[in-house]
C-alpha cells in the first residue's frame, strides 16, 4: 500500500525499508499519549475556526472510539504501520472519512511525537517518584527498628567506627530523598508543550499553543520552534536522574550482597527474593541485589547511547532522533521493576544483630575512642593517636580487644588511664557519644527519621 505521504514519491517503498524505517514497535506503547494529545489538538483548531465544529466533533468521537477500542482489544495496533501516530490517523480517516484527514493541519510529526513524549516521560516520572516514596518510607521503617543496633561503619571497607545500622540505612535514605528533587527538577523542564511547533519554523493558521499546552496538563510552551522539535535534552535529564538513582541502588545491593554472604552474614534475605543454584544445594543466591547492580550498567548505557545519537545532529527534526525511543524506555521500565523488587527485598530483609555486634567487637572500632579518653585527660591528639595504636598493636599480638585488656596494662602505657576508661570504650557509648548532628546516635538517628518521615508527608 503506497503510504499516507505519497506524493513527490509514488511511496512505494521495499519491504526491508519499511521494516528499518518503521518505529511502531517500541512507540505504539504511547497510543493514549497520542490520542489525548490529537483530541486536544482538534478542539483547539475549532476553537480558532481553522475546522469547522462538527468536524472537531467527529475527530473527538472517531478518536475516543479508537481509544476505547484499544484499550478494551477490540483494535489490534498494525504493526505494518510505519509509527504510532500513522496508524491512529489512519484507522481515523478509515472510520470517519475525509475528516480525518483534517486532523493533521497546523502540526508535524515533529511536534507530535516531541508532545507524546513529554506527556510519557511526565507520567513515568511521576510513576516513579511515587516508588521512591515507597522505598525510601520502608528503609526509614527498617531504620526505625535498627536503630540502637551496633554495626561496624567501614571505610575503605576496613572496619572504622561503631555506628547503628538505623544509621547506615538512613544514608541511603538521604540519597534517594536527593533522587526524588532531581526526578522532580527535571519534571519541570519537562513539562513544557511542543505542540504547534509544527515540522520546525511554526505554521501560517492562527492556532492557539497555549490553549492546547493548558488543556494537556503542561506549564507553559517552548518559546522556540526548532527547539521544541529538535532537542531531547529532557529526555537525557530523565535518563541522568534514573542512572544516577540506578547507581545508588546498586551500592545498596553492592553491600546487601556482601551482607547477606557467609563471611559477613549480617542480614538475612528473605526466601522470597532469592534463588538456589541448580548444582550446589547449599546457596541461597541474592540474584536481586545483583540483577539491580547489572542492570544499573544498562541504564548507563542507555544514557549514552541518547548522547551519543544526539551530538551530532543539525537542527532540527532527524530520523536519528527516532533512536531515542528505544533506550529512553528501557530506562523506564528497568528502573520502574528495579524499584518495585528492591522495596520488597528491603521489606523482608532481617538483620542478624548479634553478627553486627560480634564483628563491630573484633574490628577494634573503638581506637578512636580510646585516643579521645586520653585527649580528654590533658594529651595532644597525636600522642594520644600513637599510644591508641600501640596497644592496639599488642591487643592484635596477644589475641585479644580492647576491652579485654587490664587497667595494669594500659597504666603501663600512659598514667592517665583510669578504671573510666571501660566505658568510655563500650560500643554503645561509643555510638551514644556521637552527637553532632547527622551523627550515629540513637537520637540523631530520631531526628534523622523523623525529617524524612516529615518530607514524605508532603
Ligand atoms: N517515528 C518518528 C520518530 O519517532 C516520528 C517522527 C517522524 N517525523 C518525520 N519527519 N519523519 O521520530
Amino acid at each position: 500500500m503506497a503510504k499516507m505521504w505519497a506524493g513527490r514519491t509514488d511511496g512505494v517503498t521495499e519491504k526491508i525499508a519499511d521494516d528499518f524505517n518503521s518505529s511502531i514497535h517500541f512507540d505504539s506503547r504511547m497510543y493514549r499519549q497520542d490520542i489525548t494529545g490529537s483530541i486536544i489538538h482538534a478542539a483547539m483548531l475549532s476553537k480558532q475556526g481553522i475546522i469547522s465544529e462538527a468536524d472537531a466533533d467527529a475527530l473527538t468521537k472517531g478518536l475516543e472510539a479508537i481509544l476505547a477500542d484499544l484499550e478494551s482489544g477490540t483494535l489490534q495496533i498494525d504493526m505494518s504501520c510505519e509509527d504510532i501516530h500513522m496508524f491512529v490517523e489512519q484507522v481515523l480517516t478509515e472510520r470517519i472519512g475525509d475528516t480525518g484527514k483534517k486532523l493533521h493541519t497546523a502540526r508535524s510529526r515533529n511536534d507530535q511525537v516531541a508532545l507524546d513524549i513529554r506527556i510519557y516521560l511526565r507520567e513515568k516520572t511521576d510513576e516513579i517518584v511515587a516508588l521512591l516514596k515507597e522505598l525510601v518510607s520502608e528503609i526509614t521503617d527498617k531504620a526505625d527498628t535498627y536503630k540502637d543496633t551496633i554495626l561496624p561503619g567501614y571505610t575503605h571497607l576496613q572496619r572504622a567506627q561503631p555506628i547503628t545500622f538505623g544509621h547506615h540505612l538512613m544514608a541511603y535514605a538521604m540519597m534517594l530523598l536527593r533522587d526524588i528533587e532531581r526526578f522532580k527538577d527535571c519534571r519541570k523542564r519537562m513539562n513544557l508543550s511542543p505542540i504547534g511547533c509544527c515540522a520546525l519554523a511554526g505554521t501560517t493558521y492562527n492556532t492557539d499553543r497555549r490553549f492546547e499546552a493548558e488543556r494537556l496538563g503542561f506549564d507553559g510552551i517552548c518559546l522556540n520552534s526548532l527547539d521544541g522539535v529538535s532537542d531531547r535534552d529532557f529526555c537525557a535529564e530523565f535518563m541522568s536522574a534514573v542512572a544516577i538513582l540506578m547507581m545508588h541502588l546498586s551500592r545498596f545491593s553492592e553491600e546487601i550482597i556482601l551482607w547477606s554472604s557467609w563471611e559477613f552474614k549480617f542480614v538475612e534475605l528473605s526466601d522470597a527474593y532469592t534463588t538456589g543454584s541448580s548444582i550446589m544445594p547449599q546457596k541461597k543466591n541474592p540474584d536481586m541485589a545483583e540483577l539491580v547492580r547489572g542492570k544499573t550498567g544498562r541504564v548507563y548505557g542507555d544514557l549514552l547511547a541518547l548522547l551519543t545519537t544526539l551530538k551530532g545532529l543539525p537542527l532540527a527534526y532527524n530520523k536519528d532522533m527516532q533512536e531515542d525511543k528505544e533506550s529512553v524506555f528501557d530506562s523506564c521500565d528497568t528502573v520502574i521493576m528495579c524499584l518495585k523488587v528492591f522495596t520488597g527485598m528491603i521489606k523482608t530483609l532481617k538483620a542478624n544483630t548479634e553478627n553486627m555486634k560480634r564483628a563491630a567487637q573484633k574490628g577494634f572500632i573503638n581506637a578512636t575512642d580510646l585516643a579521645d579518653y586520653l585527649v580528654k585527660k590533658g594529651m595532644p591528639f597525636r600522642s594520644a593517636y600513637k599510644i591508641s595504636g600501640s596497644i592496639v598493636a599488642y591487643c592484635i599480638e596477644k589475641d585479644k580487644v580492647l576491652e579485654e585488656l587490664p587497667l595494669e596494662v594500659y597504666k603501663e602505657y600512659s598514667p592517665l588511664f583510669e578504671n573510666d576508661l571501660y566505658n568510655e570504650i563500650d560500643l554503645m557509648v561509643c555510638v551514644e557519644k556521637r552527637v553532632s548532628e547527622g551523627g550515629t546516635s540513637v537520637d540523631s538517628v530520631k531526628a534523622q527519621i523523623n525529617y524524612v518521615k516529615e518530607i514524605l508527608k508532603k
